[in-house]
């Protein structure tokens, strides 16, 4: 692929805070941005300087135009059809590819590709109607194929009466129904390749979820050996690989006695990467900057021995205390400038480097404790 050099315009279909990181290292290595999404500006991508084009996803015509005022175009929404990749895909370069998203997007189709490349997942059950339901193994997750986040479209549900209950309240769409996963711990490998083939990963961290919300992410994942690590950097490599995925990826894992089993996938920058802003030599915003412009990939290499994210949701609002929260000088502030603040939602995070995860967690957890002390 011909690079697509600095100066060049990026355009990014989304608009919240992947999109305004990745907007703010596009920006500092001399690229225009352009983000689409449904939204009233100011949203989090245009504050931090993308133009901002309000459309709705499914508006082809308007996709189309988009496309022509852009360089290549990327995602931090990945939810969006076959359609609207093919009519961008026309006029300018897409990474990641349609394929990708359509595979992902999907946990019927995202599991069948995971199987497909040898990757081990939990045992699932492919439902389309309440009778496939019938001869599954319980307990189980029902959760929706398609448009889950956060926990939701999922239920734990015990027998096949709640969980043809379920489907009948998730209105009867497509879904799976998973294995209960004995997990010790869950982590994750954010990780780019480009369209070289290169591929560079960050390593195996840890993710504590609330509420089924990430909270903290702990860098490197304190109880992963060296042989743990590496065998969830191979299994990452070979998830990019057999993908062929262009720009960054997450891979969610669970951690068992057993070894890894992948949970999902995440064709962008994720959460869980947060920490690489300070904690890497570079961040994952960009480096997926880099693996869209078929640019080579930067290093992964941490920049202290360890880190750690802690996520700021809308709970900490009306009035959060920033002044408390920065009282330690060694953490570091990001809000994502939404301008309303619901319970669940994303609206910054705390981020801080140490000499162990336990300092580097203890660092931000005590943070945010004193942002929200004043509740
Ligand atoms: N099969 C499973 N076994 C045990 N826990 C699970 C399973 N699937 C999901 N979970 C729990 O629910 C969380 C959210 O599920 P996930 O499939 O990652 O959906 P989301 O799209 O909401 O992130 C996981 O991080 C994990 O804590
Ligand atoms: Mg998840």
């Amino acid at each position: 692929m011909t690079p697509i050099l600095p100066g060049a315009t990026i355009g990014i279909l989304g608009n919240g805070q992947l999109g305004r990181m990745t907007t703010q290292a596009a920006i500092r290595m001399g690229y225009n941005v352009a983000c689409y999404g449904p939204d009233i500006a100011p949203t989090p991508c245009g504050q931090a300087g993308a133009r901002e084009v309000q459309g709705g996803y499914d508006d082809l015509a308007a996709l189309a135009a988009f496309a022509q005022s852009v360089d290549v175009m990327t995602f931090e929404f990945e939810n969006v059809s076959t359609a609207a990749t093919e009519v961008a895909s026309e006029h300018i370069p897409v990474h990641p590819d349609g394929a990708v998203l359509h595979t992902t997007q999907d946990r019927i189709r995202e599991k069948a590709a995971l199987v497909d490349a040898g990757i081990p997942v939990a045992g699932y059950t492919v439902v389309h109607q309440a009778s496939d339901l019938a001869g599954a193994a319980y307990p189980g997750i029902l959760k929706t194929a398609q448009s889950g986040y956060d926990g939701k479209g999922q239920r734990l549900v015990h027998n096949a009466a709640e969980a043809a209950d379920t489907f009948t309240a998730f209105g009867g769409v497509p879904c799976v129904l998973e294995a209960l996963v004995p997990f010790l711990w869950e982590g994750s490998v954010v990780g780019a390749r480009n369209a070289a083939g290169d591929v560079a990963l960050y390593p195996l961290v840890q993710n504590i979820h609330t509420n089924h919300i990430l909270d903290t992410t702990l860098v490197p994942a304190p109880l992963a050996s060296t042989e743990l690590q590496a065998s969830a950097a191979a299994l990452a490599e070979r998830i990019l690989d057999s993908l062929d995925v262009i720009g960054v990826m997450c891979i969610e894992m669970f951690i068992t006695d057993d070894g890894i089993i992948v949970n999902e996938l995440a064709p962008r920058p994720h959460n869980s990467g947060h920490w690489t802003i300070e904690g890497a030599v570079t961040s994952q915003f960009e480096q997926h900057v880099r693996a869209v412009c078929g640019l080579p990939l930067g290093s992964t290499e941490l920049r202290a021995p360890a880190a750690a994210m802690a996520n700021l949701l809308g709970d900490c609002w009306p009035d959060p205390d920033f002044v408390g929260a920065l009282a330690d000088p060694r953490v570091n502030l990001h809000l994502y400038g939404k301008q309303t603040a619901r319970i669940g939602r994303k609206m910054g995070h705390l981020t801080a480097v140490g000499a162990t995860v336990r300092d580097a967690s203890d660092a931000v957890t005590a943070a945010r404790s004193r942002l929200k002390s004043t509740h």
